[in-house]
């Protein structure tokens, strides 16, 4: 197996698209290692896990920094650190500068959650019931330097059901992410997702190639 793509993980508050990732990465066939968890705030309960798991967990408090690219630099130094190679943001409530986007262009994704291109930035769970649309669902993307616009790596959906509120949409959403984040992360890591242009194409797996002995579909 190729080695596992060192990736870090950038949380601010509950961590639990964190916590699936470092689930996933715990199998040992998962082609990703959590290197490295690095928290925007120090009150985030997902810092907390990460630490009383022993996991490599860092505070990166934003308020200690008087800019922006201060602070995607003290952030840059932590990945160098820990030879990073991929990083997940998850639940990332800062937004980067363009130097650092730029830096890591094809090796930063996010997840948000809604279908995108709809309901972009805050509340998109709201934005969605607000809508009427009857589906939505989750999206993993490569990060761009417009919010929430990066070409796309892969989506899930689920059923908006009538007497949703925000927050029972939220919850059936977040099962989705749990489990696409880990697989979205997997199809980069193995590079079967590739960028062509503004677009993600997932290319054949390994075992595709005959490895072992059964097609990927
Ligand atoms: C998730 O819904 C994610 O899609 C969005 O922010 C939320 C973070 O939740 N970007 P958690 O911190 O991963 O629990």
């Amino acid at each position: 197996m190729a080695p596992k793509k060192r990736t870090a993980v950038l949380i601010s508050g509950r961590g639990s698209n964190m916590m699936a990732l470092v689930a996933a990465a715990r199998r040992p066939d998962y082609p990703a290692d959590i290197v490295s968890i690095v928290s925007s705030r120090p009150d985030s309960s997902g810092l907390a896990w990460a630490r009383a798991e022993a996991l490599p967990a860092t505070l990166v408090d934003h308020k200690a920094y008087a800019s922006r690219e201060a602070f995607d630099a003290a952030i840059d130094d932590v990945l160098a650190d820990a030879a990073v190679e991929l990083v997940a943001l998850a639940g990332f409530m800062r937004i980067q500068s363009p130097a650092f986007v730029s830096k890591w262009q094809g090796r930063q994704l996010n997840i948000h959650p809604s279908l995108l291109p709809a309901f972009k930035g805050l509340n998109p769970q709201a934005q969605a019931l607000a809508a009427g649309v009857k589906i939505s669902g989750c999206s993993v993307h490569f990060v761009t330097a417009e919010v929430d616009s990066g070409p796309i790596i892969a989506q899930a959906a689920v059923p908006v059901l009538d007497g949703d509120s925000a927050e029972t949409l939220a919850a059936r959403i977040l099962a989705a992410e749990h489990r696409l984040y880990p697989e979205a992360l997997a199809l980069v890591a193995t590079g079967r997702a590739r960028l062509i242009g503004d677009r993600v194409e997932i290319g054949p797996g390994e075992a595709a190639g005959g490895g072992h002995g059964q097609a990927q579909p």
